[in-house]
């Protein structure tokens, strides 16, 4: 049964989010004749997202939106794959959905959704499962660094699978992710094109659109380390995408540097100086010896990139706080992008059924 769309949100230029109009182009549960590049990306709900998440990945989703049809969701089965308090889970995947749209998504022009609410990502996942080998699985860096302890879940394990099934439902051909993601989309394109190969053209292959940021944000106080958001709340390194301004200063103003007192970048030879010159340079599209240029003592590098973070942070903190202020706006939101992704991800997962030799639904 085809689902009907129901009259969806927009949001307004300050971030509000106010009741409009059905999108006759998607009612059709078919591509739009747009000829435009299919995007997809999401971000898992395990912590509170980071700057990291916000310059490696949101920012760019933010980005794309002008060029491409998007599809961007929270990947929030992906966080069941290591233990989650349930509130905390529900209350962590509301939050990412409110940051993408206080980022500037527009669940207008972009498809915005929780992944749990479109079943086909569970039931494409199973079938990936069933055509891809234990061995590629236990090589993926993820799973050898976090999984191989007592109580590793199962899911841990298979993820990858439901990653290329998120991919692969949208017939998405570019997927911008950090470069720690890079593996799982390759994993994705390898399953693709293996299943093309054994039971015909289905899928989209996507492209492997390498990380702009080519390293990563790291860590303030462990610069060897990415900065993650499953670090713990009270982690000193970790820039919260929702910290007040007094907090991001004070992690700055602690960030780990060296003894040597000389502004240069050189991520080897001095890491902690060439996070921070990096953290400035996405910000400002600059390059970091541009930015080394413009400062010349670790005090004043601290307080570029302070100044920076903040400039870049506070608006969206702003629409956040009013987004907050009408939470059943942003279930309507996501319920009216789950109702697109499905009718967008069902074809596609007819067709992967019906190639494997399952039967399809007889007719009622
Ligand atoms: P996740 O939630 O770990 O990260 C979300 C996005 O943020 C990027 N990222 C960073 N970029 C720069 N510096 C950092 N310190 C940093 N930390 C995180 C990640 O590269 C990623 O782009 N499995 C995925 C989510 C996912 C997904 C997908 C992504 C599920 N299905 C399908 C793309 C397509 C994950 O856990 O990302």
């Amino acid at each position: 049964m085809r689902p009907t769309l129901t009259a969806g949100p927009t949001v307004d230029k300050t971030g509000g989010i106010s009741a409009s109009s059905t999108d006759p182009a998607r009612s059709a549960g078919e591509r739009p004749p747009t000829g435009r590049a299919r995007v997809l990306s999401g971000i898992t709900p395990s912590g509170p997202l980071t700057l990291g998440n916000y310059l490696g990945a949101l920012r760019r989703f933010v980005s794309e939106q002008d060029r491409a049809d998007c599809f961007f969701f929270i990947a929030d089965l992906h966080a069941l794959t290591t233990p989650q308090d349930p509130r905390r889970l529900r209350e962590l995947a509301l939050q990412t959905a409110a940051l993408y749209v206080a980022s500037g998504l527009d669940p207008q022009r972009s498809t915005v959704f929780l992944q749990s609410q479109v079943p086909a990502h569970v039931e494409l996942a199973y079938l990936l499962e069933s055509t891809a080998y234990v061995g590629e699985l236990g090589r993926m860096i993820q799973f050898k660094q976090k999984g191989g302890q007592p109580g590793t879940r199962a899911s841990l394990f298979t993820y990858p699978c439901l990653m290329a099934a998120d991919i692969l439902l949208y017939q998405a051909s570019s997927v911008p992710v950090g470069g720690d993601q890079d593996q799982h989309v390759e994993l994705a394109r390898d399953l693709a094109v293996r299943f093309n190969r054994e039971y015909g053209v289905t899928f989209v292959v996507p492209t492997l659109a390498r990380a702009a940021l080519a390293a990563r944000v790291a860590d303030l106080a462990d610069p060897a380390a990415k900065m993650s958001k499953s670090a713990p709340d009270s982690a000193p390194g970790v820039i919260r995408m929702l910290d007040p301004e007094p907090v991001i200063a004070r992690k700055i103003a602690r960030a780990v540097t060296d003894s040597d007192g000389e502004v240069r970048y050189d991520p080897a030879a001095k890491p902690g100086v060439s996070n921070l010159l990096d953290i400035v340079a996405f910000i400002t599209d600059e390059s970091p010896d541009v930015v080394t240029a413009g400062v010349s003592t670790y005090r004043e590098l601290k307080a570029e990139c302070t100044g920076r973070v903040v400039d870049v942070l506070a608006p969206i903190q702003r629409r956040y706080a009013e987004l907050q202020a009408d939470p059943a706006a942003l279930l309507d939101v996501l319920a009216f992008g789950a109702e697109r992704a499905r009718t967008e991800a069902a074809p596609v997962l007819a067709r992967a059924k019906a190639a494997m030799g399952l039967p399809p639904l007889a007719r009622a």
